[in-house]
């Protein structure tokens, strides 16, 4: 896998901070929340801001002139053109009812598009990786999509938290398919089907965090990150503002003839999330 990337002083830095992250998330944990936003119903610990915090010094000290964006914290800018964004515990819910199915995702964009994405699952030891153009692997192991068309069984990562009613695509989705998969980490979802174990995933109340690292190590699979126009949601072109404020619904499929297959379910709903496309 000659790549660049894999050799980069980032890279090395992004695997070994999520993995150190994870590791104190997982020997600490807690068993309370505090939501943070009634209306937005998003969970927060101690633990996710702790971790953020680390991983954030931890940037500011290897690469000062980077920007960061993390889910506690927001927006620090930089002038590098290169941008870490940092979900610390994707999966809070689950973390925080002692369920062990939570992960790190920690991704850096360079001019708007993803260059490496990791995401390190402390329970499972699951660490996925991938770099652009690099390919995706979970260990050693390449990952490749599940290229089997969409049938009713096909086992789908479904996010289910729904803050504006329930959209009626996943009224019509939940009718034609059958094996929904709700893990409660979005990312994870993703990184499933890049690992061909799902067969697809998608959700509505996600945000860059969720989606930045998860979304290259899919794409580096062969599958597709896409927003509910069916178009791909990288490169980002709007001002870094609208990336803590908006979400990023997506849809992603292993195939190209999947997107098509899915694309009607999604048609009447397309306008949904403003994507990071516009200012
Ligand atoms: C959440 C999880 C959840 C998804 C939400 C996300 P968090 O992230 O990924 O599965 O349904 O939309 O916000 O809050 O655990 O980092
Ligand atoms: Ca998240
Ligand atoms: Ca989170």
């Amino acid at each position: 896998m000659p790549n660049d990337l894999w050799s980069s002083h980032r890279y090395a830095f992004a695997e070994s901070t999520a993995k150190t992250a994870g590791r104190q998330i997982q020997e600490q944990t807690e068993r309370s929340g505090q939501v943070k936003d009634i209306s937005t119903r998003e969970l927060v610990t101690q633990m996710d801001r702790r971790v953020e915090k680390f991983i954030i010094q931890s940037i500011l000290d290897d690469f000062p002139c980077d920007g960061i964006l993390g889910e506690e914290s927001g927006h620090i800018k930089g002038d590098s053109g290169y941008l870490w964004v940092i979900d610390p515990i994707d999966g809070t819910t689950n973390y925080a009812n002692h369920i062990p199915i939570y992960c790190v995702s920690i991704a850096v964009l360079k001019d708007n598009i993803p260059i490496i994405g990791v995401v390190y699952d402390p329970n499972r030891g699951d660490y996925f990786r991938a770099v652009c153009g690099g390919g995706a692997y979970c260990g050693k192991t390449r990952l490749n999509v599940s290229e089997v068309p969409l049938s009713p069984s096909s086992v789908l990562g479904f996010s289910s938290r729904f803050i504006q009613g329930i959209p009626s695509h996943v009224t019509k989705l939940i009718e034609h398919f059958d094996e929904y998969r709700n893990l409660g980490s979005a990312v994870l979802h993703l990184c499933y089907t890049a690992q061909g174990w799902f067969d697809g995933a998608f959700a509505h109340s996600t945000r860059l965090w969720d989606i930045a690292a998860g979304g290259l190590i899919l794409e580096e699979a062969g599958g597709y990150l896409r927003d509910f126009s069916m178009e791909p949601i990288f490169p980002l072109r709007c001002p870094p503002a609208n990336y803590t404020a908006n979400y990023v619904p997506f849809v992603a499929p292993g195939t190209l003839d999947n997107i098509q297959s899915l694309n009607p379910f999604f048609k009447q709903d397309s306008s949904i999330g403003p994507a990071l496309h516009n200012p």
